[in-house]
């Protein structure tokens, strides 16, 4: 598949035909993954492929807690955990008890223990240079040494045939994974990645064009166009 093909049409996967990722395949997809940037080049990543069937029961049951969460705020019409317009976030928009007590039908999620191919990706702490950290408001960068890990996942099963979703929900019962997968300090949970044969592959992502989001020289410039 040519490089364009695979960068437009790496969209979110959850329904997956009922055909398992070979441990070849598997391995590809990491092994290309693994070319992806971290600051300083530390590569502080570590994938826990999991595939005991209880492990994969409770890792379920945790991503429908948060996405209780997620879908409470969502509902509210707030954009779930997001900082204020002061850069910083301050607390939960709804009432989280009352929101991981609520039915949110998620067919996705429901089904999370039988994905063909269940990732966690963990990060070591330790090895991201946050440079902006200490800054007054939302720290962003530490991110930037994984998640092109994380997309290169995506991006590598897509060129050969797989589609998936990266879904960080579950970070939010992030003490329950560590405990759960045996993940030590100082290392953190990214993300959860759910791979597989697509029931439908997604060829026309909506995304805004380049004019929307690209200026020239100051923020409020004019659109860059070519
Ligand atoms: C940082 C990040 C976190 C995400 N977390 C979740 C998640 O927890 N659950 C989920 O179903 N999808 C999750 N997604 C997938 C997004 O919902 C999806 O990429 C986006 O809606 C675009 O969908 P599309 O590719 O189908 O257009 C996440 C994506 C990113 C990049």
């Amino acid at each position: 598949m040519d490089f364009s093909t695979v960068v437009r049409t790496t969209g979110a996967v959850r329904e997956f035909l009922d055909e398992p990722v070979p441990d070849s395949e598997l391995h590809t997809i990491l092994d290309h993954a693994r070319f992806a940037p971290s600051g300083g080049n530390r590569q502080g990543w570590r994938v826990l492929v999991v595939r005991d069937p209880d492990i994969r029961r409770q890792l379920r049951d945790l991503y429908q807690v948060s996405w209780r969460e997620y879908v409470a705020h969502v509902a509210e019409g707030k954009v779930p955990f997001a900082p204020g317009p002061d850069r910083r976030w301050h607390g939960p928009a709804v009432d989280l008890d009352a929101a991981r007590a609520s039915e949110a039908p998620n067919p996705f999620g429901d089904g999370l223990d039988t994905a063909p191919a269940l990732l966690i990706v963990a990060v070591d702490l330790t090895q991201l240079a946050v440079i902006d950290n200490g800054l007054d408001r939302q720290s962003i960068v530490g991110g930037g040494s994984i998640y092109p890990f994380c997309h290169n996942i995506m991006l590598s099963a897509r060129d050969r045939g797989y589609g998936g979703v990266m879904t960080t929900a579950i970070c939010r019962e992030e003490e329950a994974v560590r405990e759960l997968l045996g993940i030590p300090d100082p290392w953190a949970v990214a993300a959860l990645i759910a791979l597989g044969r697509p029931v439908k592959q997604p060829t026309r992502l909506r995304r805004d064009p380049v004019e929307d989001f690209t200026v020239v020289d100051r923020f409020d410039g004019t659109a860059f166009e070519a």
